[in-house]
């Protein structure tokens, strides 16, 4: 099966890039006008619509019982192959490549840190849900929390969440909304999509990983803090701790993209021996 609706807006459009990047950085993530961004604005339009606190504790609950599936990583890494986004000019390859790429950019700046390499591979493998027929707006995309207002970073902010019944209800629509000052983004409910989909994975089929891999899969897209340092007012001093790696790995997601595509049949019996000591055999997903 192909999906040829694949686009991950959080890759394709970010206002932010800054004007210090070299050109063929700047090209990424920077469209600013066209039927891309017409495709990126209705995609955060629904997902600023629809992603409320009920909405991301339903999906919580429906996938929470990793009842849908059983498979290794490898599986999975294969299935990403069935997304490909035809329309994202910076992408005309399977998704998997992006994974391989992503693990070997940061192989080659950390060579000492194999769990960090894993991480590249893994950190989209939520993107799955796609293929089970989850909605764009509920998979990829930039992240926020749910149950407080919006920051002025979260893309497009002032002209999406009209509709959104959160921001009609005073439990929800303050600064800091139904969290506790510096609670700390484990206690806050993040819209859902493959970031907190993959984690729950991770935790669920315990993963022998460090904190920090956890960490980086769970908020990669969480632009809005790690990139424009919104939401300080929930994080916790073990967040701060947290964010350097965040922001290290997402140099590896954003610039890694390259049309000389990786060997990755030459490239598997690495992986699979890092698959093979964090995260064995089959899998509950
Ligand atoms: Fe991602």
């Amino acid at each position: 099966m192909k999906v040829d609706m694949y686009l991950d807006p959080s890759l394709a459009y970010r206002p932010e890039v800054a004007p210090e990047l070299s050109a063929s950085k700047a090209s990424f993530r920077n469209y600013t006008a066209g039927p891309l961004l017409d495709r990126v604005f209705s995609t955060y339009k629904l997902m600023h619509t629809h992603q409320t606190v009920d909405f991301v504790n339903r999906k919580h609950i429906q996938f929470g019982g990793f009842s849908h599936k059983k498979m290794t990583v490898m599986e999975a890494v294969n299935m990403l192959d069935d997304l490909v986004d035809e329309s994202d000019p910076d992408v005309d390859f399977p998704n998997s490549f992006h994974a391989f790429q992503t693990a070997e950019g940061i192989r080659e700046a950390h060579p000492d840190k194999d769990w960090f390499h894993l991480v590249g591979l893994l950190h989209d493998l939520g993107k799955i849900l796609a293929l089970w027929g989850e909605p764009q707006w509920a998979v990829v995309g930039d992240t926020f929390p749910v149950g407080c207002r919006p920051q002025a970073s979260v893309v497009f902010r002032d002209s999406t969440f009209q509709d959104n019944p959160d921001l009609q209800d005073p439990r929800y629509s303050t600064e800091l909304g139904m969290y506790q000052p510096y609670c700390g983004l484990e206690n806050v409910l993040m819209s859902w999509g493959h970031d907190e989909y993959l984690y729950q994975v991770m935790k669920f089929n315990r993963f022998s990983l460090p904190p920090e891999a956890f960490y980086v899969v769970r908020f990669h897209s969480f632009y809005p803090w790690h990139t424009s340092g919104d939401y300080l007012q929930l994080c916790s001093q073990q967040d701060l701790r947290m964010l350097p790696w965040v922001q290290e790995f997402n140099k590896f997601d954003l610039y890694t993209k390259s049309p000389e595509l990786p060997d990755v049949d030459s490239l598997r019996p690495y992986y699979q021996r890092l698959i093979d000591k964090y995260c064995p055999g089959i899998l509950s997903w």
